[in-house]
């Protein structure tokens, strides 16, 4: 490729040659460097129009986006306003139409929609009027068209109606005069949105000047690569949106399993996250260096979400076990029936013998003492029942006596149907035996097994790099930093502070919940307390029980819950 220089250099060679002519000379210098300009300032814009399409591929944010093309595409064409339309469908008439998304005027020093705060009450704009399509308003005729509209001096032109601009201008005193409308068309060939630009003014000037021919192209570029980037934001947006209700719709699920552990994973989602943001708030302590990005807050309410999911194959009756006996029915019932099936026999044989004693001459005295007799034994199988009945509550732990008497109660037997049966089953025996709480040692460890379950199922999941912690910190929702907890006893080294927030909002929700079965709500002082020595056994983190606590977390999360269940509730009323 020759340089200028060289041309230059040939050029000044040439003219010498033919006789050094000075004011040729001059002149084709002008020229080549007049072209060089025209060429420069095209690859910069070229060059600025890449970097701008790299910089709108990169933005996910929807509204950061559509806010980004409408101040590149001005800044570019050095346009004083600018409009940003899309696509939609009007759910009224099912008919397509123009929002309003982004508005900007410099003159004005306005700035309308996206992330301004300002939200744009005009009304959108129909594509399709009395069944016609609605060519008399530009934007629209771009958007149906395809085709790019550079009107020179809006008061001048025809073709289109721009009775709208105008009166704009009259209550504003603005001047509407340039406009460039270009066709948002991303890469299937569709027309999602139209970019309308006002008024461009003269390099370093304020004199508006209608947009150069040279734009029209580079505009349209741009707003080509904008409809992608948009498409793009959407589709990511879109399945994000997806990715999320399917999160919820399997949290509710395993929350609407169990009528007592209801709002469970909502509460240690919403806990999670509030000690997260409580630490990324905090400037000095333990947590002063740790600042979640985003993304990582989002990783961690991700992994909250779906902690429990294991809960899903855990059985009913295990998840809501209230009383030893439970299964899907309490079983006590069963056992109060067959008190009174034994009550009654007794009776029934105690009338039987005293009817043979009467038949036999006996006297008064034997029938008293049959009386007598039956009374204690009807005492002793009511005790019985009442000492079952209480064992079947979880309460008291069970001492040693206590196993001993429900063992006497199960070796005694009644006849039923002619066969001698136990009064109570080897099953009810163990069941009723359990010492401390509902569950027998199988079924904790069906419960438990839970976390085992979640790590199978978020394992087969491909959670995109963003998210590649979520099993990590799902699963170790049950360990201890002394490695006694489950499913596979890590410990500290082994548990990221994500882990260890998962553990905290999940033990501090479990004591507090008011709804478990025979278990009334915990005060929060009290749950502080079992948590305080948890944390001294180094089961949880003690830096952060301490964080939790000192900025009050818990209370700042359960007027924030209150609040939104109050919203709710009122919302659902109204329906
Ligand atoms: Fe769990
Ligand atoms: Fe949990």
């Amino acid at each position: 490729m020759v340089s200028d220089a060289d041309l230059l250099d040939k050029i000044t060679d040439y003219t010498r040659k033919q006789g050094g002519d000075t004011a040729i000379e001059r002149l084709l210098a002008n020229v080549v460097s007049q072209v060089r300009e025209f060429a420069e300032a095209r690859a910069s814009e070229i060059k600025r129009l890449s970097d701008i399409g790299i910089a709108l591929s990169a933005e996910r944010n929807l509204e950061r986006l559509l806010e980004r093309i409408v101040d590149e595409a001005r800044r570019f064409t050095r346009a004083d306003a600018g409009t940003l339309y899309t696509v939609q469908i009007n759910p009224a008439t099912n008919l397509p139409e123009l929002k309003f998304d982004i508005m900007q005027n410099d003159t004005m020093n306005t700035r309308q929609g996206g992330t301004s705060g300002n939200p744009i009450t005009l009304p959108p704009v129909p594509l399709v009027k009395d069944g016609k399509p609605n060519h008399n308003n530009v934007s629209a005729y771009v958007a149906d068209t395809g085709e790019t509209v550079n009107i020179p001096d809006v008061y001048i032109a025809e073709g289109f109606d721009f009775t709208g601009p105008r009166k704009f201008d009259q209550i504003t005193g603005y001047r509407t005069k340039s406009m460039l409308v270009a066709p948002m068309r991303n890469h299937e060939g569709e027309i999602i949105g139209v970019l309308q630009l006002l008024n461009a003014k003269v390099p370093g000037g304020e004199r508006v000047i209608p947009f150069s021919d040279e734009y029209v192209d580079l505009i349209k570029s741009l707003a080509s690569q904008a409809a992608v980037a948009i498409t793009t934001a959407r589709l990511i947006q879109d399945l994000q949106n997806l990715f999320e209700s399917v999160i919820r719709l399997v949290a509710s699920a395993i929350d609407e399993k169990s009528a007592y552990t209801g709002g469970h994973i909502t509460r240690v989602a919403g806990l999670s996250m509030k000690i997260a943001e409580t630490i990324n708030e905090t400037t000095e302590g333990d947590f002063a260096e740790v600042k979640f990005t985003p993304d990582e807050l989002n990783e961690l309410r991700i992994a909250a979400w779906l902690h429990d999911i294991g809960k899903i194959t855990t059985p009913e009756y295990v998840v809501d076990k209230g009383t030893k006996l439970e299964t899907i029915f309490d079983r006590i019932e069963l056992i109060k029936t067959r008190f009174e099936v034994i009550r009654r026999g007794m009776i029934a044989d105690a009338m039987e013998y005293k009817m043979r004693l009467v038949a036999n001459g006996a006297d008064s005295e034997a029938l008293k003492a049959v009386d007598e007799q039956l009374a204690v034994r009807l005492e002793e199988v009511e005790s019985d029942k009442e000492f079952v009945a209480r064992c079947n509550t979880p309460g008291e732990f069970l001492k040693d006596d206590a196993i001993d008497r429900l063992k006497a109660i199960a070796a005694k037997t009644f006849l039923l149907d002619g066969v001698e049966t136990p009064y109570l089953t080897e099953n009810e025996l163990k069941n009723l035996s359990i010492r401390k709480g509902s569950l027998t040692e199988e079924e904790r460890q069906i419960i438990n097994n839970h976390v085992s379950v979640t790590i199978k199922m978020l394992s087969q999941l491909p959670f995109p790099k963003k998210l590649s912690h979520v099993v990590e910190y799902a699963g170790a929702h049950h360990e201890k930093l002394n490695g006694a907890g489950y499913p596979n006893g890590w410990t500290a080294e082994r548990l990221a502070i994500q882990s260890r927030i998962l553990c905290l909002a999940d033990i501090c929700e479990a004591l507090t919940a008011a709804d478990r079965p025979y278990k009334p709500a915990m005060p929060k002082e009290r749950a502080f307390q079992i948590l305080g020595f948890m944390a001294k056994d180094q089961e949880i983190d003690e830096r952060l029980l301490k964080l939790f606590m000192e900025k009050e977390v818990y209370d700042r999360y359960m007027v924030e819950y209150k609040a939104q269940k109050e919203a709710e509730t009122a919302a659902a009323t109204a329906k």
